[in-house]
């Protein structure tokens, strides 16, 4: 491993047991202080990350931040609600308006708990949950050690085309036909391209089946109409975090089609409810929402435009990185059509390796299994997004240089030269775009308070 350069000193010492307490205050008022820095100096490459705005960051330091309103708006068990609720309802309005979606509950506090929330209102232990392989990009949720295995449930993976890492349609209708299911979910963490959901609507509803899409990672390019519409194509719920391609705050989302009869009689809509709280959930981060509401309204002006460049840039980096020999996969249909771009780096160290170096030069990406791996530890590709890029103002001469950058560290070349091109790169790209407050510094670091 490379070592560290100035720009990027190693953690501080923690304090000891016996140490003053202010000494904590300083060693966590410093470390962050450091992230910033490190943050400010390197490329971010990571899919699945993003920059919230200002304006719904601002809400993250409201009182909101210390209360409760656990039920829904009009009937909580908590009082002091007068002000939140109206908040709240706002919030799932605009949900609905963006998503064009009869239902949303936006309480949900991530992803994956909107995913929990999900698999308990639609299915009971012993059921069959149809979802993609693991190792063609599906999310830990749909597995045994996740929250499918939480319910009980028996996952059962469709047929896949890794040269795209999607969904083979005409397989999956046979094996949905083939095994019913209980749930047809479709939706991964490394999302290429959009999935064909109509074949897959029919045989589930042919079945008895629910579908459920896990939007987590194309959340804002659908807000943005730029990949596919689950709604629109039949798909029962959509669940999703809200701080991918979509800017918002960390937080989760549940969003529904018109509502349907559950095997138990019961509406998906109230038995949503229910799931959400008290199921999943006592506290659902009342600050969250009122950001979540901010970015949703700031996604209605904004979003289509992003979303565009975000796929523009991938499809820009894809071609930056396979110009210079990379084997960036799904070549032969053009790489990408979303924020992620795949790479097998097998030759090169593997993405363990290569995205450790890459760290250590100010190029931020994770490493990924690719079909055919069997350790999630030490895997053969990595995973690159556009997102925060993009937000950042990026366009496809920065992907090049970008893909110069990644082909150099992954080859373990020159280092200072890739780190000090990073940083050039970068502080030409500190600010936030997209969002009301364009212009802002992303990384400026924390005002604390004078204690
Ligand atoms: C497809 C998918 N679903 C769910 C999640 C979980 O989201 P969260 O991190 O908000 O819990 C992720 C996270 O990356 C994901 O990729």
């Amino acid at each position: 491993m490379s070592k560290m350069n100035n720009d990027f000193p190693p953690p501080m010492k923690m304090p000891s047991s016996d140490s003053n307490s202010r000494d904590s205050l300083d060693f966590l008022r410093k470390q962050v202080e450091q992230h910033h820095s490190r943050f400010e100096a390197s490329i971010p490459l990571i899919a699945s990350e993003n920059l919230v705005s200002r304006a719904a960051m601002d809400m993250f330091t409201s009182d909101l931040h210390n209360r409760y309103a656990e039920g829904l708006p009009g009937s909580r068990y908590y009082e002091g609600n007068e002000d939140y609720d109206p908040i709240e309802t706002h919030t799932e309005n605009l949900a609905k308006k963006l998503f064009n979606a009869p239902f949303a509950d936006v309480r949900p506090i991530s992803g994956t708990a909107a995913n929990i929330s999900a698999l308990f209102s639609l299915a009971s232990p012993g059921d069959k949950f149809m979802a993609p392989e693991l190792a063609a990009g599906a999310h830990i949720s749909t597995q045994k050690f996740g929250a499918a295995g939480l319910r009980g449930l028996t996952t059962i993976t469709y047929p896949s085309i890794h040269e795209t890492m999607s969904i083979d349609t005409d397989l999956a209708v046979k094996s949905i036909l083939q095994e019913k299911p209980r749930i047809c979910y479709v939706g991964q963490s490394v999302y290429l391209f959009p999935n064909d959901l109509k074949p897959i609507v029919e045989a589930a509803k042919e079945v008895g089946a629910n579908t459920m899409y896990d939007g987590a990672h194309v959340l804002g390019l659908i807000a943005g109409k730029q990949f596919q519409d689950p709604l629109g194509d039949g798909m029962d719920i959509i669940t999703a975090s809200t701080h991918k391609t979509f800017p918002g705050p960390q937080h989760g989302v549940i969003l529904g089609n018109n509502d349907v009869e559950l095997p138990n009689g019961k509406s998906l809509h109230k038995t949503i409810r229910n799931k959400v709280f008290p199921g999943v959930h006592s506290n659902h981060h009342l600050h969250k929402v009122a950001a979540f509401g901010v970015s949703l309204a700031e996604a209605l002006e904004f979003q289509e435009d992003y979303a565009k460049d975000i796929i523009s840039n991938a499809k820009a980096l894809a071609e930056g990185l396979w110009n210079r020999g990379m084997k960036v996969f799904a070549s032969e249909q053009g790489f990408t059509e979303s924020h992620t771009v795949l790479v097998d780096v097998s030759e090169r160290g593997g993405g363990a390796d290569v995205s450790k170096r890459a760290e250590s030069q100010g190029l931020i990406m994770n490493k990924n299994m690719l079909p055919g791996d069997t350790s999630a530890v030490k895997p053969s590709g990595i995973r690159l997004g556009t997102p925060e890029m993009t937000r950042l103002g990026m366009g496809k001469d920065a992907m090049d240089e970008v893909a110069d950058l990644i082909h150099i560290a992954s080859l373990g070349g020159n280092e200072n030269e890739v780190r000090e091109r990073a940083k050039a790169l970068k502080q030409e790209y500190c600010k936030i775009h997209y969002c009301w407050g364009d212009g802002e510094n992303a990384y400026s670091k924390p005002k604390w308070s004078e204690l």
